[in-house]
């Protein structure tokens, strides 16, 4: 059910927590579902309601960065890196960006799936803060969505997919990142960025320097956890395409295309006079602005996602910045 964000329903949310059960809320990134991360009971619950697979580890919400201390062991790092942690905290939290450091023997494994180290973020929206606080303080939460569909920017993209496993589901209007955060991985020498997300790799590295790009993105075994390429996909199978390649694309009415800018779309269309009519034509961002691009495209993409479409083709972004975290995930939308 859903629950407007407001001081009430806040406290209702966090004694949920607090004695073990779930609450969906809504963080600036995306809806996440949340359980006490020191719960282990809680934590098989998350795992159980999206179907999520146990080798993918959740992210450990705080906010707070002293709550960073409960969960991480940051004397395991060299120094340099620990300052470089101290760094992006200080720069970039509370945001859309999770640190991947050496965790506490007290984390559960369940949490971080049997591996070293957590993952910990600190969100900016202003209720996904006050839940935290409320509760226990270090909430466990994935995307709310079920394992494998898309990631829920809406309190209603989340009663869709589990509104019958979760009692609670905090309403907090639309995320307005609208796509995951950027994990970094920070335990294992070189700065690694293993999904991009919220976070650019430019505002990274303007804190600590070159940083890597990339997990094993292109493969669908699991090596390094959470990175299968299948993900974030729509019912309806998608493909992606460069500019030049979409514009030239001409198939049958019930296919959807979706646009990057509003300039694509009607170069499209010049390219064949009245093409336009009766189809499934959607732009992420009129003016071609990654930001807003990024907000809509999970919310966009949910839209698209109606039986009577046979397919939907993608533009793929400009690289760089947001664009890199949106052509992330249509690719993982492609990759059935
Ligand atoms: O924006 C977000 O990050 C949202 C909101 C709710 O905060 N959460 C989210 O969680 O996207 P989830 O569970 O859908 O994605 C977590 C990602 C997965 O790719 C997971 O494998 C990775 O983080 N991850 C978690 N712990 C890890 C670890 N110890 N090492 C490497 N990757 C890890
Ligand atoms: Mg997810």
């Amino acid at each position: 059910m859903l629950y407007p964000v407001n001081e009430e329903n806040l406290a209702l949310a966090a004694a949920a927590i607090r004695r073990g059960d779930l609450s969906a809320f809504p963080t600036e990134t995306v809806y996440g579902l949340g359980g006490d991360a020191f719960n282990p009971s809680a934590l098989a619950k998350i795992f159980e309601a999206k179907q999520r697979p146990r080798f993918d580890p959740l992210i450990i919400h705080i906010a707070d960065i002293a709550a960073l201390e409960n969960i991480a062991d940051l004397s395991r790092l060299d120094l340099s890196v620990q300052e470089k942690i101290r760094r992006l905290s200080a720069a970039l939290w509370p945001g859309p960006l999770t640190l991947i450091l050496p965790k506490k023997p007290s984390v559960p494994d369940l949490a971080t799936s049997g591996l070293a180290t957590a993952a910990i973020r600190f969100p900016s929206h202003p209720a996904a803060q006050a839940l935290i606080r409320l509760s226990t303080g270090t909430v466990a939460a994935p995307s709310a969505n079920r394992f494998g569909c898309l990631s829920p920017t809406t309190a209603e993209h989340v009663a869709e997919q589990l509104g019958d496993k979760v009692d609670i589901i905090l309403d907090g209007g639309r995320s307005s990142v609208g796509v995951e955060s950027t994990v970094l991985d920070m335990a294992h020498g070189t700065p690694r960025i293993l999904r991009p997300g919220g976070t650019s790799r430019d505002q990274i590295e303007a804190v600590i320097g070159p940083v890597a790009m990339g997990g094993d993105a292109d493969s669908n075994t699991v090596t390094a956890p959470g990175q299968l390429k299948s993900h974030y996909a729509p019912g309806v199978p998608l493909t992606v395409h460069r500019r030049e390649e979409m514009i030239a694309l001409n198939d049958e009415a019930a296919t959807g295309y979706l646009f990057f800018d509003g300039a694509s779309r009607d170069a499209w269309l010049a390219a064949e006079c009245q093409k336009g009519a009766g189809r499934h034509i959607r732009v992420l961002s009129e003016k071609g602005d990654a930001v807003e691009a990024a907000a809509n495209l999970f919310a966009i993409l949910h839209e698209m996602d109606r039986p009577g479409l046979s397919g939907i083709r993608a533009e793929l972004a400009p690289s760089g910045g947001l664009g890199d975290a949106i052509n992330d995930r249509l690719s993982r939308a492609a990759a059935k």
